[in-house]
């Protein structure tokens, strides 16, 4: 007896395996991009852990900065007392009418000028009680202190209220251009006789 010869088995064609070494090319690739990634949302993003440092340099480094522009402002404009000067003029005898005490450098230099029919002095603006100033009321002819009440006639005589002494004077004379000359770095107090100091008034014809 003869073998029937048998069919050949069909066989599936084999799928092509890509290569192993291609692979692993792909591999690294992918890694390389992923850690490119990561390295770049580091770059853009702050981590938790270093916000506290780098808010805490930032804070250190605007301090500096700061500091540092102060000096040089400092340097550049220097503290300058822009107080009013101690003398000045205040214009000529004959504006100043008798008998009117002129408020008019009250604010500004801190005096009174009064003139009556023989002299022209000029007055402290500071009480003598705890050194407030006074008001001139027109209406009653006298100094009042808003603080505790004390009383000024216009010639700077204390009555009434807790003030010990009266007002002082300050220094008066005439200027070579025929104006008068506040001096307020010299002052004159009543109770030490000084107020019949010729530097303490000036002396009308
Ligand atoms: Fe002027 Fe006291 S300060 S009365």
């Amino acid at each position: 007896m003869s073998e029937s010869p048998t069919k050949p088995e069909a066989t599936k064609p084999a799928r092509p395996r890509p290569a192993a070494g291609r692979n692993v090319v792909r591999k690294k690739v992918v890694r390389k991009k992923v850690v490119r990634r990561k390295a770049a949302r580091r770059g853009r993003k702050v981590t938790r852990r270093e916000f506290p440092v780098l808010a805490v340099a930032w804070s250190v480094f605007t301090a500096a900065m700061a500091m540092g522009l102060t000096t040089v402002g400092r340097f550049l404009f220097p503290n300058v007392l822009t107080e009013p000067p101690s003398s000045f003029k205040a214009g000529f005898p004959d504006d100043f009418a008798i008998g009117v005490v002129d408020t008019r450098f009250k604010e500004r230099f801190q005096v009174w000028i009064v003139r009556d029919e023989e002299k022209i002095y000029a007055l402290s603006t500071i009480c003598t009680h705890l050194g407030c100033t006074p008001n001139w009321l027109e209406a009653e002819a006298k100094f009042k202190c808003p603080c505790h009440g004390s009383g000024f006639y216009a010639s700077g005589i204390n009555f009434e209220g807790p003030a010990p002494r009266p007002l002082e004077r300050v220094a008066v004379s005439l200027a070579e251009d025929g104006q008068i000359l506040i001096d307020k770095s010299r002052l004159f107090k009543f109770e030490a006789g000084q107020w019949d100091d010729p530097a303490s008034f000036l002396q009308l014809a």
